[in-house]
C-alpha cells in the first residue's frame, strides 16, 4: 500500500481545517460550545444540550457532511497538484487515478436524472442486456457474492428479494417515469407495484435460508434463467458441469417464484425499459470514499477498549462457564480493526495492477463509471470459477454494492472485524492530534458500539473466525442473557441490536477512559487548559454527545439520534453523577460489572 500511505499522506499534509499552528484541543473544544443550547436542561434532554446549537452553528447538515467535504476538498487539490507524478510505486494507479479525474470534472456531460442526455440513452440501448454485467442488482432479486455462514472462507452467492435499502432506487425510478412520457409507463408503473406488493408479502424477519448447488438451484427454482444470469456475471458461457460447485444460499424462495412466474408473463418492452431506468439510477446515485489515516491511534483505542472489556469479563456478570468465557476472551481477542476497506494485501504491483482491465479516457466521464461498476463486477465473481478456491484473506475486501454509501465504521461478523472508511477520520470526528478525551469519547464511542455488536444476539452466535458456533448460541440461551435483554427491550427500539451496541458501546468507552467503577461525587478535577468550563466527565458525555449533532431525519436502522443519546446517557449510571441529576433508578447493563456498592442517591455533587 506504500503509494497509497503516501497518497493519503498528501491528502494529510493538504487538509486545509486546521494548520499545524493552531491548537486542535482549542479548536474541539470551541466547536463544543458552539453546538450546545444553553437554555436546555442536561439531564432530561442532553441531544438538546450538547446539539441544540448546531444547526446555527454550523453550515452543514451533519458532521458527516463536513467530513465528506473536507475530504472532497483534500482530493481535489491533490488531483490539481503534480503530487505523485513522480512515483515509482504505483505510476499506473495514480495515471489511471489523474485520467479518472480529469474526464470527471472535463466532461461537461451533465447526468440529470430529469433529463438524461442522448447519449446515456444510447448507451442504455445499445447495452440492453448487460445489466447484470454492469453492476445493476437488486431489480427483480438481489445477488451477491459472500461467505458460507458455517465456512468463513467459503464463497457462496447468496439470492433474495432486494434489500430493503433498493426502495431508495426504486423511489428515484417512479421519480424519473413521473417526469417524461414513457411508452409501457403504465406497465411499468404495474411492474413496480407487483414486486412491491410481493416483497411486502413474503417479508419475514429471518427467513429460512436454503443451501443449494447449482444444480439444485436450477432444479427448485427453473423459472429462473440461472445459465444466462451466470454466463453475464461470470463472463463467459459456462456448462452447467462447470459451474457444479458454486454454493448458493438462496432465501425468499416464494418470492422469487412468484416475482419471476409474473416476470415471465409480461411483455420484455416494459421490462426491459424498467432495467434501463434502474441502471439510469445506479448511475446517477453511485459514490464512492476512501482514505487511510490513524490506525495506529484507533489501534490503542481499540486495544484498551479490549482491556476494559477483558475486566468485564473478568467480573463474568453474565455467569458463563468456563469453556464459555474461553469462547469470548477468544472473540474478543480476534477482534481486527480495519482502516479503509482495502485488502490486506499492500504490495504496489498489487495496486497497480488492480484497475489495468479498466479503460479509462479522459473524455467521458460516464464511459469511466461504467468502467468501473464492469470492473468491481468482474472482481467480485473472480474468485468464483476456480472450484475449491478459499477466499484470498489477504485480498479480501467488503463488497460495496450496497446501495447505501458506507461512511461510518461497521462490524462484520463473518470476518470478527470493524471496518472505518477513512473519510470518517477527519475532523471534526477524529484527529490523531486530538487529546485523549475528546478521541476516547466519540472514536471510543463509536468503536465500543461496533465492538459490541460482537456480544450481542446476533453477533454473539459467530464465533472468533466468524463461523457460527452451538457455544455462541448457548451463551444467547442462558437466564442472564436474556434477562440483560429484556432490560434494554422495555424501551421500545427500532432495532434491539442497534440499542445493545449503544448503551454498551457507550458505558464500555466510558470505562475504558474514566476506570471501572469511576465516581465523579468524589473525585476533583484539573480543569484542561483547553476547556475552562467543563470538567472531564461533563466533557467526555459532551464530546460524545456531539457525534450525533445535526438535522436529520430518522436514520435508517438506528433510532432518531437523539433518541439515542438521550437512552444511552440514561443508562449509563454515571451520567447522573456527572451532571447532578437525580440518580435514575434502574439502568440496562450486560456485561459491565455491577456496581460495588449501591450508589447512594442524592448526595450533594459539585463536579
Ligand atoms: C433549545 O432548547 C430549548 C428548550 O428545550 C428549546 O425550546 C429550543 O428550541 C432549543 N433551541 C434550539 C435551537 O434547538
Ligand atoms: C442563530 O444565530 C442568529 C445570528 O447569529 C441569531 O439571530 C439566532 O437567534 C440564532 N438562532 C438560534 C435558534 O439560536
Ligand atoms: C456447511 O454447510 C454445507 C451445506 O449444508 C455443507 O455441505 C458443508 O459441509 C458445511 N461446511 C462445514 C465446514 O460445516
Ligand atoms: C480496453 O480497450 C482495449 C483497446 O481498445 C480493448 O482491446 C480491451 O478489450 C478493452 N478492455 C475492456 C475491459 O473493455
Ligand atoms: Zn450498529
Amino acid at each position: 500500500m506504500g503509494s497509497l500511505v503516501l497518497l493519503c499522506g498528501c491528502l494529510v499534509a493538504l487538509s486545509p481545517f486546521i494548520q499545524a499552528d493552531v491548537d486542535i484541543n482549542m479548536a474541539t473544544s470551541s466547536q463544543i460550545h458552539k453546538n450546545l443550547n444553553r437554555t436546555s436542561a442536561p439531564c432530561t434532554e442532553f441531544w438538546n444540550f450538547a446539539c441544540g446549537g448546531f444547526a446555527n452553528a454550523s453550515q452543514y447538515v451533519d458532521n458527516f457532511e463536513w467530513v465528506e467535504d473536507q475530504f472532497a476538498m483534500a482530493m481535489v487539490e491533490f488531483m490539481e497538484s503534480r503530487m505523485g507524478e513522480n512515483d515509482i510505486q504505483a505510476p499506473q494507479l495514480i495515471k489511471q487515478m489523474r485520467t479518472y479525474y480529469k474526464a470527471c470534472t472535463g466532461d461537461t456531460l451533465k447526468l440529470s436524472l430529469s433529463d438524461p442526455p442522448q447519449v446515456v440513452w444510447r448507451w442504455l440501448q445499445e447495452e440492453s442486456g448487460m445489466y447484470l454485467e454492469h453492476g445493476l442488482n437488486g431489480v427483480f432479486f438481489d445477488e451477491r457474492v459472500d461467505v458460507a455462514t458455517n465456512d468463513s472462507t467459503r464463497r457462496v452467492i447468496q439470492i433474495s428479494m432486494p434489500d430493503p435499502s433498493s426502495r431508495f432506487s426504486v423511489l428515484r425510478a417512479l421519480e424519473l417515469l413521473r417526469l417524461h412520457d414513457w411508452e409501457d409507463e403504465q406497465e411499468m408503473l404495474q411492474l413496480m407495484a407487483k414486486l412491491q406488493q410481493l416483497q411486502r408479502k413474503y417479508k419475514e424477519d429471518s427467513p429460512v435460508v436454503y443451501t443449494w448447488t447449482y444444480n439444485e438451484i436450477r432444479r427448485q427454482l427453473p423459472i429462473i434463467k440461472w445459465d444466462l444470469i451466470f454466463g453475464q456475471l461470470l463472463g463467459v458461457h459456462h456448462t452447467a458441469k462447470e459451474l457444479e460447485h458454486l454454493l448458493f444460499e438462496v432465501s425468499d424462495v416464494e418470492y422469487l417464484r412468484e416475482a419471476f412466474q409474473f416476470l415471465m408473463d409480461l411483455d420484455s418492452g416494459p421490462k426491459d425499459m424498467y432495467l434501463r431506468i434502474r441502471q439510469l439510477v445506479l448511475i446517477q446515485e453511485f459514490v464512492y470514499q476512501n482514505r487511510e489515516q490513524d490506525t495506529r491511534r484507533l489501534e490503542e483505542i481499540m486495544g484498551s477498549l479490549k482491556a476494559t472489556f477483558g475486566k468485564y469479563l473478568d467480573a463474568n456478570r453474565l455467569q458463563l462457564t468456563p469453556h464459555q468465557l474461553t469462547y469470548v476472551r477468544a472473540k474478543l481477542e480476534g477482534i481486527q480493526l480495519k482502516v479503509g476497506n482495502l485488502p490486506a494485501e499492500k504490495s504496489p504491483e498489487f495496486y497497480d495492477t488492480y484497475y489495468e482491465s479498466a479503460n479509462f479516457s479522459e473524455s467521458s466521464f460516464l464511459g469511466n463509471l461504467i468502467q468501473v461498476l464492469a470492473l468491481r463486477t468482474r472482481l467480485q465473481h473472480a474468485g468464483l470459477l476456480k472450484p475449491e478456491s478459499r477466499l484470498d484473506l489477504q485480498r479480501y475486501y467488503v463488497n460495496d454494492n450496497v446501495l447505501k454509501a458506507r461512511t461510518s465504521p461497521f462490524y462484520e461478523n463473518e470476518r470478527n472485524t470493524i471496518t472505518v472508511p477513512m473519510e470518517f477520520l477527519q475532523f471534526p470526528l477524529f484527529d490523531h492530534r486530538q487529546h485523549a478525551i475528546f478521541q476516547q469519547s466519540l472514536m471510543g464511542a463509536v468503536l465500543g458500539h461496533e465492538m459490541n455488536h460482537a456480544f450481542e444476539q446476533e453477533g454473539i452466535l459467530f464465533d472468533a473466525s466468524g463461523n457460527e458456533s452451538p457455544v455462541g448460541l448457548a451463551i444467547r440461551e442462558s437466564q442472564p442473557f436474556r434477562e440483560a435483554i429484556k432490560c434494554a427491550e422495555e424501551k421500545p427500539a427500532i432495532s434491539l441490536k442497534e440499542r445493545l451496541a449503544d448503551l454498551n458501546g457507550l458505558q464500555l468507552a466510558y470505562d475504558s477512559f474514566f476506570g471501572l467503577h469511576h465516581d465523579s461525587r468524589k473525585l476533583e478535577y484539573r480543569p484542561y487548559a483547553f476547556e475552562p468550563e467543563f470538567k472531564a466527565p461533563q466533557l467526555f458525555h459532551l464530546s460524545y454527545a456531539q457525534f450525533f449533532c445535526g438535522s436529520l431525519p430518522p436514520v435508517i436502522a438506528h433510532d432518531r439520534d437523539d433518541e439515542r443519546v438521550d437512552v444511552s446517557v440514561g443508562n449509563l449510571q454515571q451520567f447522573a453523577y456527572d451532571f447532578s441529576c437525580p440518580s435514575s433508578s434502574s439502568t440496562c447493563e450486560m456485561w459491565r460489572p455491577r456496581e460495588e456498592t449501591a450508589p447512594t442517591s442524592d448526595s450533594h455533587v459539585n463536579p
